[in-house]
This record gives structure tokens, sequence and C-alpha cells, in this order.
């Protein structure tokens, strides 16, 4: 990966400043006993939801089948989204939905998704030739996409589920001018030829999409630019935007993939050449980041090195936020720009996904909320520099939250994992302390390797605590004792997620194999006692 001396002075200036938490979090203290420590009056910032945000994109079976059912199916609906669906999101409260990529978002014409659905053009799709859909008949939506979602269905999605609109508009293909239209045709409150066509669409009120995403990994499906290049073409593209209302518009530039260091600093030193007044035109900086591939075994079948492996990657988002941030602080010392995790999630390299047309989709498991558990807690613990995190995706895909094939619909244990996690939304993130032994394991290329043992986060609001963690321990039981610095906890409650081994899944057959079960808390002398399971999510509310 590109790296340079300077960015790693400022990783190692961080650790012993502002991460220094993390370093004493994840050391194990001298009698190997787990505890944690919880600073109620410091504070980090202020938990957004919009980090426990979502992704939808046209590709397999996320939108058409897993969203979009039609409102003539006799599959449940709500104008055509699926009702199942719907219901549960609604139940994880408000947040944010990206779309319609991904990758698909640069080869995508907004106007071929409006007016009446049977005049649309049926277009092949990005992912048309991708090798399971190649098993596809190229008439599924899938492959030839119907254009039958489009943008009035997408932010009529948002609007049903309380998510907050977040458009990746097209770079590679289209130019600056139709995104401008875009916009018109969202956001215009009237007067404008787009805007009366969007209510003659039937959709009269402005949708005031604030969230636009510039470009889709433009180092690779989205243009194969140079980060330089694409500094150029994004400036181009948000020089001059409509703006209809007093809200400010927030403009996500395409940011690296993963532990890129070279594109982050090509893309700032480029703006920067037209001067420090660029970077007020940048919100939050997208990175990618999945895990998973070879030698963290399959969705369903794996060993507990291989389980061990996977959340060791997990973790490195740890990392990825603080040296990007640090790098970011050269060309924005004030920081402005703040971090967007745009797609994140353990991506396994087998399908196990109920539908063929389900690309890129997997059963899955425990060890899969272990992940969101840890990223989760990752973005509240740097609630001061992540502003927005998307799980890669929402459905039928990757690090879903749910399985759908026509009428059958199931949640997976990550879905818990957010409603779990819920309670984090607006509350102040405080400073943590979590001391366990690290877990040993053989690595894919022999070596041996460790990962964090207990990892989490804190929220407060007021004097109620809630406290998040995981046991990555594929094995053990976690003992874990837990203390308020200068405050004494009078009450709490648990919640716990785990299976009967980490392979434990969520399936159409058995859609409560794994589901939060109440944990046992014991109270005395001011801290808190309780014994994670192996491989769980623990969620802890606690009266200080
Ligand atoms: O989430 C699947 C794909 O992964 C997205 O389309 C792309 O942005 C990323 O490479």
């Amino acid at each position: 990966m590109p790296d340079s001396a300077s960015s790693r002075r400022h990783f190692l200036q961080a650790l012993s400043a502002a991460s220094l938490y993390a370093t004493a979090a994840r050391t194990a203290n001298a009698a190997g006993e787990a505890s944690i420590n919880l600073f109620p009056a410091e504070t980090i910032g202020t938990v957004s939801p919009l980090v426990h945000g979502h992704f939808i994109e046209h590709l397999g079976g996320v939108i058409y089948d897993g969203v979009w059912v039609g409102e003539g199916s006799k599959i449940p609906n709500y104008n055509g989204a699926r009702k199942s669906l719907v219901d549960a999101m609604r139940t994880l409260g408000p947040t944010v939905m990206r779309w319609p990529g991904g990758c698909f978002a640069d080869s995508y014409d907004w106007r071929d998704g409006i007016g009446p659905s049977n005049t649309r053009p049926k277009r092949t799709n990005f992912w048309a030739n991708n090798g399971r859909l190649r098993k596809v008949d190229q008439k599924h939506p899938s492959r030839s996409d119907p254009n039958t979602f489009g943008t009035i269905e997408f932010l009529r999605f948002c609007k049903l589920i309380g998510a907050e609109p977040y458009i990746a508009a097209n770079l590679r293909a289209l130019p600056a001018q139709t995104f401008v239209e875009w916009i018109d045709y969202c956001n215009s409150p009237g007067g404008t030829t787009l805007a009366e066509r969007r209510a003659a669409h039937g959709a009269p009120e402005p949708f005031n999409v604030r969230y636009w995403g510039v470009g889709n990994e433009s180092w690779g499906c989205g243009g194969n630019m140079t980060s330089e290049e694409y500094s150029v073409e994004y400036r181009k593209f948000i020089s001059w935007v409509p703006q209809y209302s007093d809200q400010q518009m927030r403009f996500i530039p395409a940011g690296p993939n993963s532990f890129d260091f070279k594109w982050t600093r090509g893309f700032f030193s480029k703006m920067l050449e037209k001067g420090p007044g660029m970077l007020g035109r940048v919100w939050g900086w997208a990175v990618h980041y999945y895990c998973g591939g070879v030698g963290r075994g399959d969705s369903l079948n794996f060993n507990n090195d291989q389980h061990h492996s996977l959340l060791a990657d997990a973790d490195r988002i740890e990392d990825l936020i603080t040296r990007h941030w640090n790098l970011m602080a050269e060309y924005d010392p004030q920081h402005r720009v703040k971090i967007v995790v745009d797609e994140w999630g353990a991506w396994h390299s087998d399908s196990t996904a109920p539908a063929n047309h389900h690309l890129f989709g997997s059963v899955q498991t425990m060890r899969d909320a272990l992940v969101a558990g840890i990223s989760l807690d990752t973005f509240h613990r740097h609630a001061d520099k992540v502003a927005m995190a998307n799980v890669a995706q929402l459905v039928n895909c990757i690090q879903t939250l749910f399985l759908a094939d026509e009428d059958k619909f199931c949640v997976t244990p990550s879905y818990h994992v957010f409603d779990m996690y819920k309670d984090h939304h607006n509350g102040e993130s405080i400073r943590t302390e979590f001391n366990a032994p690290r877990v040993t394991f053989q690595g894919a290329d022999n070596k041996a390797g460790t990962v964090v043992r207990l990892a989490g986060s804190a929220t407060r609001k007021d004097k109620t605590v809630t406290l998040t963690f995981v046991n990555t321990s594929a094995t053990d039981a976690l003992p874990v004792n837990i203390n308020a610095a200068g405050a004494s906890i009078s009450q709490a409650t648990g919640v716990v997620l785990a299976g009967d081994k980490v392979q434990a899944a969520n399936t159409f057959a058995t859609p409560e194999a794994v589901k939060p079960k109440t944990l046992e808390v014991k109270v005395a002398g001011g801290s808190v006692q309780v014994n994670a399971p192996p491989a769980s999510v623990v969620k802890l509310t606690l009266a200080i």
C-alpha cells in the first residue's frame, strides 16, 4: 500500500495523543482479567445517526427483489417497496440511505428513471456480465435494468423508512450539467421545467436532497483516474450547483480504496492548488473498506483461526480512519472535512445466497454480526472524525441486513446489531478503556496473529450510558467488570446477541436462530459484572 514517512509520522503522533485510549484498550492487564473503564466526563463528540447508514445499489438482488417488488406484486408492499423490509427499517430509527451505486452510479443516467414506468428504457446493468449473473436470463432485471425504481421511487422509499437520501452522481459518463439538472429535478420548489416535470410525475413538493456523492471509486470502476485527474473533474462538478433552500448542500467526493494514502494526498493537494476555499466544497471524504477474502474461510464454512483472522481485518478500520484523518490534517488542519466510510462490510468470496441473481450475496452468521459490532463501535469512538458510514449493502448483498427472495424474508444477525446499537444515536461518545488479553490465531500465511478480544464504545445521554462491546473469542466466554470513573453505576440492564456457534445463521428456514436475549447483569458497589458468551455482541444500559 502506498505510504509516506510523513503520514507514518502523523499516525504515530496520533497514537500518542487522540488515540491513546485505544492503545490502552488493547493491552492485556497483568492478571489477564477483563475490564471496561468508562470516563463519563470525557466526551469525544456526538454520535451522528448517519454513522449507522445504509447503501442500496442496482446490483444483483438488492433493488429488484430486495427493496422493490412492484405495486402489483402479491408480496405485501408500500407502493412497490417491500413491506417487511420497510417495517424492519423503521424500527432502526432515522439515518441515511445511499443510492444508486456503487460502480453502477457511474453508468446511470437519472433521466432513464423518471416518468411513467412503462415508458422507461431498459438498460444493460453495469454488473450484467459479472460471474454469477451469467447464469441468469439476460431479461432479468439484475441484467437488463427496467428503471422502474428511479429517483422518485428512491426518495419515497427514504421517506417511508425515515432516511436522509444520499445520491451518488455519475461523473465518469455524464457531464456536470446533468448533475445540476438532477439536483434541479429533486430540489427545485417550482418555476423550472424540471420541477414541473417532477410535479407531473406525481411529486409536486421538492425533496431537498442534501447529500450528493460525486462519482464512485473514480480510481477504478468510476473512470480509472488518478487522484489529480479526479480532483479536476470534481471541481468542475461542484463549481456551480443550484441552491434551492437555506439548507447547505453536502458534497462527498470519491475517496480512497482502503489504505491508499496516495489517493487522499493527491486529491487534497490538487484541490488546494485552487486555494483553501476549495475545501469548503467538500463535506466528507468517502473511504471504502471491505474485509475478508483469501484465508478467511467461506461465509458459512470457516474455522476458529479464519474467524479470528477476519475479525482482525475488520478491526483495522480504526487504523484506516485515524491514518487518513491525520493525513487530511496536513491539508485541512481545522478538519473542516470529515470522514465518510461510504462502503464497509465483510465480503465473502463464496456465495450462499438463496437466489442466483443475488450477486455478492451470502447467508450471514454471528461472525458477520461481530464485524458489524466492531465497525459501529469504532465509528462511535471516533465520533469527532466519522460523520457518516454506510454498510454495504442493505439487502441480499455483502454485509447484508436482510435476505429476501420473492415472498421469503428474514433479518440477519447484523440487523440485530444495528437494532441494539440504535440507542447510541445522538449520544455523546465518551472515553473508554477495554482491557483483556488479545486472542491469538494462526493466519492464512501460517504466521501467528492476534485480534482484540474485547472492544466497544460508550455514549452518554444525561445520566444514562449505553455501552456496547464484542467478545471476539470463538470459544471462550469472558467475565467483564465495568466501572465508571468519578461515578457510581446504580442500575443496569443487558442484552446479548450470540448463536450456539459462530457459524450460527438466520435463514428463511431458521429466521430466529440468532436473536437478542436478555443478559444477566450484576450491580454491586457501583460496578457491574457480566459474563459475555463466546462470539457475542453485548449492550448494557447503565444508570450513573
Ligand atoms: O458494494 C459493491 C461494490 O463494491 C460497489 O459497487 C463498489 O463501489 C465497490 O467496489
